[in-house]
């Protein structure tokens, strides 16, 4: 029996529902679904990597480490990082490593935004970025990306500055827009930012999911942004080790000194074996080299499946997500359309407006292609049933 409630609760978040990943993954189990809903891997993870971290909990890497992080893995963050994209981040006093990107950006977020900073978000956008300014105090001011290509409309960013802009989030390879951002809408970033105090938040979380030959346009290389940016990064996306929870925030000392009085009263630290096992994993670095060529085989394997379903896929640039409009099929709100899709054809996807505050619905949904070979051909034979959906004539209104 659940017990009565005897105080007054005043929400900080009352608009949070339950999250749609959670919600598709509960509706994934229930009808036994194969589920590409939720962003996360359903292959293991390097052997070599637990057995590292097995390792640095028998030589007792098991007590609180430094509140920055691990010191090993701030060293072979900046070697990676230096290696990849050419800037030299300093281990002691630009680098720190937070439970997941998810609390870098929260953090981040908390330690320098104050109430009334306005804070440009774009949307579809991944779901902890708004309520993390909202829980600042700050303002979110949203800017739609938009069907087929979900690029960034730089006249419009130029149109939302206002004298109280003092942040810009964003999120190149994008979740869920699969867009990756160019040279040139770096050059354009700059070139807004430059004579104003704004401070970007750059989530490169999918960093090693940039595909075609075009490279990943970290801030972290371009010298002026780089010098007013938090560039966040995730180990439990680059080495299919969600669950981990184990990220980091890049940013000038300045700004690094303030996210981490944050950082020590929010997890303090992060925990120490993983973070020792890590450092140790990085130093090869084929580990994560191969990354993009692992992951662009599974996107064309899964866009290849999906050849002859009704279903017209949009260009994936980065990520490890597939966009798919479903207009042949269907014209009912992508919310609706997904979860008959689930429950009806056994396959979790996101619909992807629950990624704008508003709603907006391009009836499009999102579908992870982080997956075994298997799972993919799984869900393609089972997506393969819509054909004959169509073919009866059976389009929903
Ligand atoms: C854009 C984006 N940022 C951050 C995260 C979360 O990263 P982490 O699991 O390291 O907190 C995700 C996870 O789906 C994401 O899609």
């Amino acid at each position: 029996m659940q017990m009565p409630n005897l105080v007054p609760v005043r929400s900080k978040l009352p608009a949070a529902g339950t999250t749609i990943f959670t919600v598709m993954s509960a509706l994934a189990q229930k009808h036994g679904a194969v589920n590409l809903g939720q962003g996360f891997p359903d292959f293991p993870i390097d052997p070599a990597l637990i057995d590292l971290v097995t390792d640095a909990m028998r030589a007792g890497h098991n007590q609180y480490p430094l509140m920055p992080g691990v010191l090993a893995l701030r060293e072979a963050i900046a070697a990676k990082v230096q290696r990849l994209y050419g800037r030299a981040y300093d281990p002691v006093n630009e680098i720190t490593v937070t439970t997941g990107a998810t609390q870098a950006i929260f953090t981040t977020i908390q330690a320098l935004a104050h109430p009334g900073d306005e804070v440009i978000v774009f949307e579809p956008a991944y779901d902890s970025y708004v309520p993390a300014v909202q829980l600042a105090g700050a303002t979110p001011v949203t800017l739609a990306l938009t069907v087929p290509d979900y690029r960034i409309d730089w006249e419009a960013v130029r149109r939302a500055l206002t004298p109280r802009t003092r942040f810009i989030l964003l999120n190149t390879p994008n979740n869920p827009g699969t867009s990756v951002l160019s040279a040139a809408d770096v050059a354009q970033l700059a070139a807004i930012v430059r004579a104003t105090p704004i401070v970007v938040i750059s989530d490169e979380v999918y960093e090693h999911m940039v595909y075609d030959g075009a490279r990943h346009e970290s801030l972290a290389r371009h010298d002026e942004l780089a010098a007013r940016s938090v560039v966040i990064g995730s180990f439990g996306k680059t080495f299919h080790a969600t669950g981990w929870k184990v990220g980091y925030a890049l940013a000038p000392a300045a700004l690094t000194a303030e996210i981490r009085r944050v950082h020590q009263f929010t997890v303090f630290t992060v925990n120490s074996p993983v973070q020792h096992g890590l450092a140790a994993f990085l130093a090869d670095s084929s580990r994560y080299e191969a990354l993009p060529q692992f992951f662009a085989q599974k996107r064309d394997l899964f866009r290849a499946l999906l050849a002859d379903v009704p279903l017209d896929l949009l260009p994936c640039a980065g990520s490890y997500f597939q966009l798919a409009r479903y207009g042949r099929i269907s014209d009912e709100p992508a919310a609706m359309f997904a979860q008959r899709l689930v429950a009806d054809y056994g396959v979790a996807s996101i619909p992807l407006s629950a990624f704008y505050r508003d709603g907006t619905d391009h009836r499009v949904v999102r579908f992870c292609f982080a997956k075994r070979e298997e799972t993919l051909r799984e869900a393609a034979q089972r997506l393969a049933r819509l054909s004959a959906a169509v073919a009866s004539g059976g389009k929903r209104g």
